[in-house]
């Protein structure tokens, strides 16, 4: 399959900005992408204002790992942790003035390293997670899944129509036929996604 780039994915891909790790960061994360394998490391420096003031990045992945990395710190950079936690998947997409359907879940994982370096400088000054229920955890991981039929993430697309939690097991449907193209890759990123809260995972397509 060949897939078309934007002149800004290839920009960033060629010209990578804020690559490279910060010694001693506020907050550090890396983060893997259980679709491909892919992984990324983003380091912030928080000044005592609560200012990102410096960002770094390393990519271990594709082209679009690397412009999407490369496009979530810019934005990150010089915002106060609060805006940047604001910072999302479609911001960096419409950056780069689109992506791929298949790799759309690249901005994701940028994304979520940016956030999960954010968590980790909140935690080592002390500042508390606020607990979730299992419900908002399961939506949270099903909020990181793309549909690569159409580009959109599968509860936006409003393709997951059940979610049963019985003690260990969960089980989902999803409206997507059976002979859907995307239908196994879907399946197995949901069973990675969940894998840390369930013993068992039932994956259910419901389409005619
Ligand atoms: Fe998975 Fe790019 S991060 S293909």
């Amino acid at each position: 399959m060949t897939l078309e780039y934007t002149k800004k994915v290839i920009e960033h891909f060629t010209n990578p900005k804020n690559v490279g790790e910060i010694k001693e960061p506020s907050g550090h994360a890396i983060e893997g992408s259980p679709a491909c394998g892919d992984m990324v490391n983003i380091d912030i420096k928080v000044d005592d204002k609560g200012t990102i003031e410096d960002i770094k990045f390393k990519s271990y992945g594709c082209a679009s790992n690397i412009a999407t990395a490369s496009v979530a710190t810019e934005l990150a950079k010089g915002k106060t942790i609060n805006e940047a936690k604001n910072i999302n998947w479609k911001d960096v997409e419409k950056e780069l003035e689109g992506l791929p359907q298949v790799k759309v879940h690249c901005s994701i994982l940028a994304v979520n390293t940016l956030k999960k370096a954010i968590e980790n400088y909140e935690e080592k000054i002390g500042i508390k997670k606020e607990k979730k229920s299992i419900e908002e955890k399961v939506y949270d991981e099903l909020g990181n899944i793309v549909n690569p039929n159409t580009g959109n993430i599968i509860v936006d697309d409003k393709i997951v129509k059940e979610v049963s939690i019985n003690e260990k097991k969960i089980i989902i449907k999803i409206d997507l036929s059976d002979d859907d193209l995307y239908k196994n890759n879907i399946s197995d990123e949901i069973k990675e996604h969940l894998e840390p809260l369930f013993e068992k995972i039932e994956i259910i397509f419901i389409k005619k």
